[in-house]
């Protein structure tokens, strides 16, 4: 069973036997991170966009460890540029690792890196992984789209992350019709309170979400699956 855990506003890692991911490791200068990026030590970084909390410490963690980055073709090669060994892939894309299959999918918002956004890096993306024998989906930044309820039925979800915290993201509303088109096992509400702007209770969303179990965590608390 792999061990999921939630490390701060929309980090997760992912372990299972030898095989140690990262999704979107903003860390060190993430308020609530409940580690530093020094602390991590991953085969592979999975980055959604471009967005400095999402590249985060992604590719100093890649040089560091040796780990192989997992992005579009667009960010995956700028992080080449900055001395990464990455795998390319892009939306609607599934690929075989050592550790299981990640597939990209849509995601509704903005790709851009540096200060200004200004570097390009292509369109978000989301991420199904599977490993061990589950299925997690990360879906980035986003707002709601229709075709989640595709993904949801294409795919036997196991835990969806789904951020909460609105102005850049759905918010606690929108993120509960997200539940319902994914019909997830289990839910965990992101992406919020970091800093006022994305202020969000994810009490609220456990209250409103029906058909999915939402699980609250802090950061550097792991989710059963
Ligand atoms: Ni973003
Ligand atoms: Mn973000």
């Amino acid at each position: 069973m792999p061990q999921v855990k939630f490390l701060g506003h929309a980090c997760v890692s992912i372990t299972q036997d030898d095989h140690r991911l990262i999704i979107d490791p903003f860390l060190n200068d993430n308020p609530q991170a409940a580690v530093k990026a020094d602390d991590i030590d991953v085969n592979y970084v999975l980055i959604t966009h471009g967005h400095g909390d999402h590249v985060g410490d992604g590719i100093t963690i890649a040089k560091r460890c040796n780990a192989t980055v997992i992005a579009s073709f667009e960010l995956a090669n700028m992080c080449a540029k900055e001395g990464c060994t990455i795998h390319p892939m892009h939306i609607g894309g599934r690929f075989n690792f050592d550790f299981g299959w990640v597939k990209l999918t849509i995601a509704h918002h903005g790709g851009g890196h540096g200060e200004d956004a200004s570097r390009y890096t292509g369109p978000p993306v989301g991420f199904l992984v599977n490993i061990g024998g589950k299925t997690i989906y990360h879906p980035g930044d986003t707002g709601l789209f229709y075709d989640m309820k595709l993904i949801g039925d294409r795919h036997r979800i196991d835990l969806a992350f789904l951020p909460i915290g609105d102005n850049f993201t759905m918010g606690v509303d929108d993120a509960v019709t997200a539940a319902e088109f994914l019909q997830a096992g289990k839910v965990v509400p992101f992406h919020y309170s970091t800093w006022p702007v994305i202020e969000g209770s994810p009490e609220e969303f456990a209250a409103k979400v029906k058909g999915s179990e939402v699980v609250i965590l802090n950061p550097g608390e792991s989710v059963d699956l």
